[in-house]
This record gives C-alpha cells, structure tokens and sequence, in this order.
C-alpha cells in the first residue's frame, strides 16, 4: 500500500468531486472544499494527524531545540509541513521522499520566517514602519516572497503585527509599532504583497499574521511574560492589525507564547474558536509558535502531553510546531474518546485547503526550480527596492543650523563608533536567508557615494563592552576631521526573540564615547543603528543632528549616505514614543486623559517628581530638510448624523528650499464618551510629495465608522456629541478643529 501514487490520489478525488482535470487546475474555493473532504475521506487517522505536524529542519534554528529525525518523519507521513528549510534543491529533495515515499504522496509545505526579506533584507519591520509609505511595504513583501517562493518556500511567518508600547520588549523591532491603526494598515499591505491575488501564483507565500494575541504586552517588557489585559483594550488595540490581516485574506494564524487573562493563547479558545472562528470567520489554519503545546505544561494548565494536546486542539489550534505532542498524542486522544475525530478532519481540512490553494496537489514540485532560484535572488531591481525602501525608513530626529545634508565643503570625515564598518548587524534580527556578508556597511556606503572625501575610521569602542582604549585614537581622527559622524547602536542580538532589555540607553562605553568626541567641538551627526527606541537624553542634548535608522538591511551604507549627503530627503516618522526614560514605560500617545490631567501648577495632578510626562520624541515625529506650513483645517460642514460625512481638510506648504515628502496625520479625539476617551487616536495618514513652494491639500473624509469605539456595554459603535480633529506632521503639533456627531 505504501507506494499508492499521487496521481492515484488525484484520480480519486476526481470521482469524488465529479470534475474533470482541468477543472483540478482552475478549482474556485468550493471546488477545493470538495477535493479536501474526498482526500478526507480516504486518509487514515495517522495521516490526518500528519497534516497536523510541523517539524524544522536543521539548516537553519529558529527555536531552543531541533529533531534529528525529521527525514524518518517525513517518510512516514507523520509530519505535513517543515520550516527552516529552503533552497530548490533541498526542498526538492524532501518533497520526493513525502510524495514518493508516503501511501497518499501528499506534499510537504515549507514554512520559513521570511520576516523582512528573504535574501535580499530591507529594513526591519519597525524601521519600515518609519516610511508611512504602504506602497513601498507591500512592494518589499512581494519582492520577499517572489524570492523565498523561487527558493522552494510555500509559506512564511509573517507578518507579525504585535502591538507594543514598551520598548524593553525586543520583538517591537518586528512590528509596526504602538499603533494599531497604523498597524493595520501595514498588516493589509503585507499580506497583500506576500499572497498576491492566488496564493497559485509561483510568486507568493502564503501569510501567517503572529503572534496571536496579547504578545507586545507582556508584562515589564519581559519576552515570553504573562500578559493581563481588559477586554476592551485587547479589542481596540491588541485585534485590529489580526482582523485587518485576515480581512486581507492571511491564510494561517500562529498563537502567541504569552497566557493572555491567565489562559495561555496556546489553549484559548476564546481567541482561536470566539473570535477567530466565530466572529471573524478565518477558514485558514492556526499554527502554534515553537513549541507551544509543549509549553502548555510550564504555564502549569496541563498536567501532561495528552492534557495539553487536548487543550489546544479543544481551542481551536490546528497544527503543532516542533513539540511533536499532536503526533504523538491525538491519535490515543481519539481512541480513548477524549476528542473527536471530527476535530482532527476538521483541522486537517483547513492545513489541506491551504495545500490545494497552493497547487501542490497541481504539481508539488513547482516552487522547487534552481531556474527561478538563479533568476530572482538578489536581482538588481531587489537590491536597488531595498535601497529604496532603506532611505525612506529612516528618521531625522535633530538638525541643528541644518548641519544636514552634509555641505559640500567638506573634505575629511571622521566615522567613530562600533556600527560604523559594521556589516553584521545591519540585516538585524529575523533575517532569514540574509547573507550579511553582502550588506553595506555605513563606512562603505559614504565611500562609495563620496570617493574624493577623506574618510578616517576608528572604531572607538565595543558594542556592548566598557573598553575605552580606542577614545584617544577616536578623539584624534575627530580632531583631524571637518566632520564627525559618530555611528551607534545595539548589536542585532540586542532586540527581537528573546532579547528584552531594562536599560535600553546606548550599551557599554558608547554615550562616554561620544561625550569625548563631543569634548573636540566638531561638528557631529549621530547616526543610531538599533531595533527598539533608545533613551538618549545626552545625545538629543548636545549632539546636533541625530539620524535614526535602525537595522535597514542590506543596503543599510548606501541609504544611510542617501540621506547624509542629501540625495534623498529624510521623510520617516516614529512608529513608536520615545521615552526619556524606562521608568515612562509604557508610553504612548493614544492614552487616556486620567481625571487629574497635568497641570504644572497643581500638586495633585498626573507626574512624576523626577521627569515630565512629555516624552522625549513623539509618536509620528520626524524632520526633514524641508520645513512644512499646516494651514487650519477647514470643514466641509460642523456636524453629521451616522449616515453623513465631513471633509477636513488643510493646506501643506513646503516652505523650505528642498523638494520633500511629508506624512500627514489626521488624528481624532470624542470630547464626551460612556467609555473615557483617548486624548487622541490616528484615523489616517497620507504621505505627499512637494516641491519648494508648492502647496497640497489634503483631505480626510471622516465617517461615523472613524467615531465608534467600545461602548459601555462592550458595543461597538459610535456615541453622538463633539469630536475633535487634530492634522499635523506629528501627533503632538498640530491644527485642530471640532465638529458634532448629531442624534
Ligand atoms: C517565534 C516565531 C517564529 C517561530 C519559527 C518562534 O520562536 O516566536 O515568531 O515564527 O519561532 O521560527
């Protein structure tokens, strides 16, 4: 029985499904349904369970333990699915052994973090969120997928749209920030670029929106760390950007690793069955994260593998990575009537549709070319998109005497600073396939933008080590130089996975370092390298220019030159609040009012005694080379009914002498509300181009949908009264207006 061929397979379900070969290879969704349940219907329990099981290989370890025996796994049907593995070749090889080898030749999918990039890196998620740009997001996800699809990938894990407003948390670099309307704005374009319009298509991955949910709220900012939250919060602000991304179609969703409430989301049906099933309607599948059933048994819900199995499955969650328990323990579940074998088909089915989505059944060695794989890696067009996207990523946060753009006076430069010939950690964390030997470093980028300038490097100091035996020679070179450009940050190792931090100021000797340089007089332009926002209270004190442009992948050098030496205008702003110090953690300009608001001269008011409540740079802030005028908002009228709509709109003048791009948000306050408003909420944004001089207006259209929040009664909906309306460059400077939301 056991060489029972594909085609064989295929036979059968075309008796099963009454359709006729061509029809196998355009089948809508409900030709694909019926295929599932005929295949259903002649696989075994073991094969079933099989579909289930998720196992990585050992080219690449994305988790704390790998299983040697994953070949023997694939051979024996026990497994449906394997990540960490990829190249035509290789996917090619294991595809053989699961169609050749098994009794049903189902195929394998390959799943792949292809978080921001796959060989070619562009920034990371948190640095792409900077550019506002959606265009330019989704452009980077299909050009990620069309390279990790030509190398045998199916799937990847992405994206990932955890809100967080606590920068000590290291996975903020994976996300798009505090905001989830932003937020969900960029989960839409990413699932959109990765899956196309068919998931067919040998362009695509199919999407998995992660990490469901509550995960950038676990507590202190500690990976992994419980995370306890009202339901309303979690509705407003934790679900949107997973709603968005489903609504875009993401076939796969994969559970957080935190309890959410207590219940660990690995378990929670009201997540996986409630809301995800229930409310949204999600006919993907559900996928845990490494491990996670496993894990059940230290969050101590689950007393044992078979209780925790049991949990999961009864929750919703289809397919276990890498813990093996669902191989080895739903099959005894079954027999001894502790679930249902329904719920194995059922899961089953949803993994299956996604395959059939796919055309693995069409043909399961179609992603698996060496042709494509030469063809798309690292194209030209891939590098110059991901230069592209790079300087767009990055945010100018000071410009003092517009010491930027670099003056074409200038002859030496001196770059000090451990990021400053630093390849390795430009790709920064989640980089997949990245080759970082290929990335630009900063000092390369300057050179190559500027081969007759003098450019002197010293390293100065470490990363993270105390060692100051490099500041004389640091010192020495800024002395020689016209220019400084003092080049700091985090290593790549210092956010994402398990790397959360407690002080989150420059690590080791770098502010020190800087004070010195500072100490010569010279002019200096810091440009940060790092995954979460820092505390840089001295910097912003004394430095005069400071570039923000966290981990921009591999054209990270010539981006950053780009912008230095003003062949691009910085036009990105702070997906997330920088705080002045951990102890304003969490920090976040959407919050609620408190009923003392701050007044300076009233004790009793919401502070701190020993640092403002202000932040040190805003949601939204960013500066250009340019300067833009907001005229007032103007109304197309100062009250609607459910039904209606008002236009605001302002006039955005470049007043500046360099032509640039500016992002526009439009923000909206409730003035009265059963539920306490937030003293601000993002409701759209749109980034414009302007030459000097030239003027734009920009026009928010505001509907009842803009106004409705959770409800007392946990309705969602709007409430009538006075609204106020905030546009502007950020979320602190802006024009205001008000209007009424008529009964
Ligand atoms: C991470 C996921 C990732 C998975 C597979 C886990 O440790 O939390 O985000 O997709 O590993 O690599």
């Amino acid at each position: 029985m056991k060489k029972l061929h594909l085609l064989i397979v295929l036979s059968v379900l075309l008796a099963f499904a009454g359709c006729g070969s061509t029809d196998i290879k355009n089948s809508s969704k409900s030709s694909i349904d019926q295929k599932v349940d005929s295949l259903l219907s002649i696989m075994t329990l073991d094969e079933k369970i099989g579909q289930l099981t998720l196992y990585t290989s050992d080219m690449d370890q994305t988790g704390a333990f790998l299983r040697p025996e994953y070949l023997e796994d694939i051979k024996n049907g026990d497994v449906g699915a394997i990540f960490n593995a990829y190249g035509a070749e290789y996917t090619r090889k294991l595809q053989e052994i699961a169609v050749n080898e098994t009794r049903l030749g189902i195929p394998l999918m390959f799943g792949y973090d292809v978080v921001h990039g796959h060989r070619t890196i562009f920034p990371v998620p948190l640095a792409e969120a900077s550019s506002w740009d959606l265009d330019m997001m989704k452009q980077t996800a299909e050009i990620a997928a069309r390279e990790g699809a030509a190398e045998g990938l199916h799937w990847t894990f992405a994206p990932m749209v955890d809100i967080s407003k606590d920068p000590r948390w290291g996975r903020v670099i994976e996300g798009a920030g505090e905001d989830h309307y932003l937020g969900s704005r960029i989960a839409e374009v990413k699932v959109q670029g990765f899956q196309g319009d068919d998931l067919k298509d040998l362009n695509t991955l199919a999407a998995t929106v992660k990490h469901f949910a509550g995960y950038g709220a676990a507590q202190a900012g500690r990976d992994y760390h419980s995370v306890d939250m009202s339901d309303r919060e979690l509705r407003e602000v934790y679900l949107p950007p997973f709603k968005a991304a489903i609504d875009a179609g993401a076939v796969s969703v994969m559970t957080a690793f935190n309890d959410l409430n207590g219940i660990p989301a690995t378990a929670n049906s009201y997540l996986f069955q409630d809301i995800l099933r229930d409310e949204w309607g999600f006919d993907g599948f559900v996928v845990t994260d490494y491990t996670a059933i496993m894990e059940l048994l230290f969050h101590g819900v689950a007393e044992n593998e078979h209780q925790a199995s049991k949990l999961a499955l009864d929750a919703g969650v289809d397919m276990s990575m890498q813990d093996g328990y669902y191989h080895q323990t739903l099959a005894d579940l079954v027999e001894d009537g502790r679930i249902e074998e329904s719920q194995i088909d059922r899961s089953a089915g949803y993994v299956l549709r996604v395959k059939f989505q796919l055309g693995l059944f069409d043909d399961p060695f179609r992603y698996s070319s060496t042709e494509r794989q030469e063809q798309e890696i690292m194209t030209p067009e891939n590098i110059e998109a991901a230069r592209d996207m790079a300087k767009r990523s990055i945010v100018l946060l000071k410009n003092e005497n517009q010491l930027l753009p670099i003056s074409e006076d200038i002859q030496t430069i001196a770059v000090i600073g451990p990021m400053g010939d630093n390849q390795r950690d430009m790709i920064g964390s989640w980089s997949a396939a990245g080759d970082w030997t290929k990335s630009v470093s900063l000092l390369q980028g300057l050179k190559n933008q500027k081969p007759d300038i003098e450019f002197i490097f010293v390293e100065g100091t470490g990363i993270n080590d105390d060692s100051r035996t490099g500041f004389a020679d640091a010192v020495e070179a800024s002395q020689r130089a016209d220019l400084v450009i003092l080049a700091l940050g985090e290593s790549y190792e210092m956010s994402g996975e398990a790397a959360s931090r407690t002080d989150i100021s420059l690590p080791g000797a770098q502010e020190d370092l800087a004070r010195e340089i500072h100490a010569t007089g010279k002019p200096i332009v810091a440009v940060l390298m790092n995954g979460r926002p820092l505390t840089i209270n001295w910097l912003d004190e004394n430095i005069p220019s400071i570039l923000e442009t966290w981990f921009l992948g591999t054209t990270a050098g010539d981006a950053i030159a780009d912008v230095l030496f003003g062949n691009y205008n910085p036009s990105g702003k702070l997906p997330m609040t920088f705080p002045r110090n951990v102890g304003q953690i969490p920090i976040h300009y959407n919050m609620r009012n408190t009923g003392r608001p701050f007044d300076p001269n009233s004790k009793y008011t919401t502070k701190y005694l020993d640092v403002e409540n202000e932040p040190l740079y805003v949601f939204g802030y960013g500066l250009s080379y340019t300067t833009f005028d907001y005229s007032p908002v103007s109304l197309s009228s100062k009250s609607m009914d459910v039904s209606g709509s008002i236009d605001a709109t302002v006039t955005v003048t470049n007043t500046g002498n360099r032509a640039g791009e500016e992002v526009v948000q439009f923000y909206l306050h409730d003035k009265v509300a059963s539920v306490a408003p937030r003293v601000k909420q993002l409701k759209g944004f749109e980034k414009i181009y302007l030459e000097p001089g030239e003027s734009k207006d920009v026009v928010f259209n505001i509907t009842n949908n803009d106004l409705k929040f959770y409800r007392l009664d946990m309705s969602y909906g709007s409430e009538p009264g006075e609204f106020m309306i905030f546009i502007g460059g950020n979320s602190r400077d802006t024009q205001n207006a008000e209007f009424e939301l008529q009964d």
